[in-house]
């Protein structure tokens, strides 16, 4: 009866693989809008060349050193891949908290930091005779016209900071690292996470062609036919395209899937219109999703008899990590009392089963959303290749998906159901992005060394 309460108040949220399949086909529809040269200035999903011409094939090796910024953590990485042939990669690494104020003040200070971490860990880590190769982790949307260049579009998340929109980040990375002065390296490529995830679980699996975060943000590359790339030149072989898909609906084209909780979250972050998909979809919202979702039937009297609390009037004070406790198999309920009464709120043992059910309906929601696109792109690639049955592996990272009790089964399982004709298996990277910067870095080193 709580459960059924639920359903009948979030009906729009449950969608039915009708819907589902409908809004594949938009996704769809948007990818081959970004793809072309005609309309592309226009298209919500961006469907950025990446420069990365190939998934790993063993070759790399090396010493790399890694930047990971955009995430839920910033980080700098040692990454050692190995002589030929035996595929071993020793990584070391060191989380640097970012202040606040960095994330909204100048971009130049943002970076000056980014390059004193840099020159931390490397005194740290006694690194610093031989001059070092660089690959940038940077999970932003950017433009680029080559590997170690890129040309940020928009902040999306939480990163707001000045005067970087429409710069080359790369050079303001080699800039602030020259004036913090101290170290000895060559910025060599950049990455966008997800680009960096697909990589890193290729080198382990060469069917891996495609990388999916759902973390802070959302967002998935795959590997695409050159000579449906109107924006590079050349037509034989593949490129890597980060769809930024986070951006899908930007244009509209999910308005009638967009239900009023989603507008409020919209309308009160710092970028309103932008990243629509993202937004029912990441970390960074479906926590606050929930709250204004308890908020509303606390207020119509359908949860707390009809009580509300501060805390839960108070935006950021229901979080994802939450939604992960309620959802845990044998602990939830428990979790979901403690949770509630700790936003001073008194639920009865309906109101726990009614807030858990909530957050299964946000959570399952994210996850069919993602199963749709990524159906998408897996139909894609199948067609390219003119194939009856494609067998494929999908990297995937990010906190959701790496500490959500229920997400990854539900996800494999509804793209399973959408493209029965795809055989996808799912890998979760391990030792996140930086692994798969070093080996697109190992590239851009020897390419740099052939043209000298
Ligand atoms: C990390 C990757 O593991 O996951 C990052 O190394 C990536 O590059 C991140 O951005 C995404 O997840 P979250 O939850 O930290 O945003
Ligand atoms: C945001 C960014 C995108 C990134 C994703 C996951 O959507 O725009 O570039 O890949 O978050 O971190």
């Amino acid at each position: 009866d709580q459960i059924r309460k639920v359903d009948r108040f979030l009906y729009a949220m449950r969608l039915s693989d009708d819907q589902l399949v409908d809004i594949s086909a938009r996704f769809r529809a948007g990818m081959e809008k970004g793809l072309s040269s005609e309309s592309n200035a226009t298209a919500a999903v961006k469907m950025l060349p990446t420069h990365v011409l190939s998934t790993p094939d063993g070759s790399e090796k090396g010493e790399f050193l890694a930047l990971d910024l955009g995430g839920s953590k910033f980080k700098v990485l040692q990454v050692k891949v190995s002589e030929n042939g035996k595929r071993r990669v020793e990584m070391e690494s060191e989380t640097y908290p970012i202040p606040e104020e960095l994330l909204n003040g100048r971009g130049t200070e943002m970076f000056d930091h980014v390059a004193e971490s840099l020159k931390d860990f490397l005194q740290k880590k006694h690194i610093n005779q031989k001059r070092k190769a660089l690959g940038f982790t940077f999970s932003f949307p950017c433009g680029q016209s080559k590997i170690d260049e890129g040309v940020l579009l928009s902040w999306s998340k939480n990163y707001k900071a000045r005067g970087v929109l429409g710069t080359n980040v790369v050079q303001s990375l080699r800039q602030a690292i020259d004036r913090v002065g101290g170290t000895n390296v060559d910025v060599l490529a950049l990455v966008n996470d997800t680009v960096g995830t697909m990589m890193t679980c290729g080198y382990d699996d060469q069917r891996c062609e495609v990388g999916v975060i759902i973390g802070t943000g959302t967002n998935a590359c795959y590997m695409e036919e050159l000579r449906h790339i109107d924006l590079v030149e050349g037509d034989e072989g593949r490129m890597c395209i980060n769809t930024e898909w986070g951006a899908f609906g930007d244009d509209g084209a999910l308005d009638d899937f967009i239900t009023h909780f989603d507008r409020e979250i919209d309308a009160a972050s710092t970028n309103p219109g932008k990243q629509l998909f993202e937004k029912m979809v990441s970390g960074m919202y479906m926590g606050e999703l929930v709250r204004l979702i308890l908020l509303k039937m606390a207020k119509k009297g359908l949860l707390f008899d009809g009580r509300v609390s501060n805390a839960l009037r108070t935006k950021g004070k229901f979080q994802t990590k939450h939604i992960t406790l309620i959802e845990q198999y044998k602990d939830g309920l428990k979790n979901t009392r403690e949770i509630l009464t700790e936003l001073g709120l008194s639920p009865s043992a309906d109101d726990c089963l009614a807030v858990q059910h909530v957050s299964t309906i946000v959570s399952f929601r994210s996850a069919n959303l993602c199963a749709a696109a990524l159906a998408a792109i897996l139909t894609r690639i199948r067609e390219n290749r003119k194939l009856k049955s494609l067998r494929i592996t999908v990297g995937v990272d990010g906190t959701v998906y790496r500490t959500h009790p229920q997400y990854p089964k539900r996800l494999h399982k509804v793209v399973r159901r959408l493209v029965p004709e795809c055989h996808v298996r799912f890998v979760l990277s391990e030792s996140g992005s930086s692994k798969g910067a070093a080996m697109v870095t190992a590239v851009a080193q020897r390419l740099a060394a052939q043209r000298r």
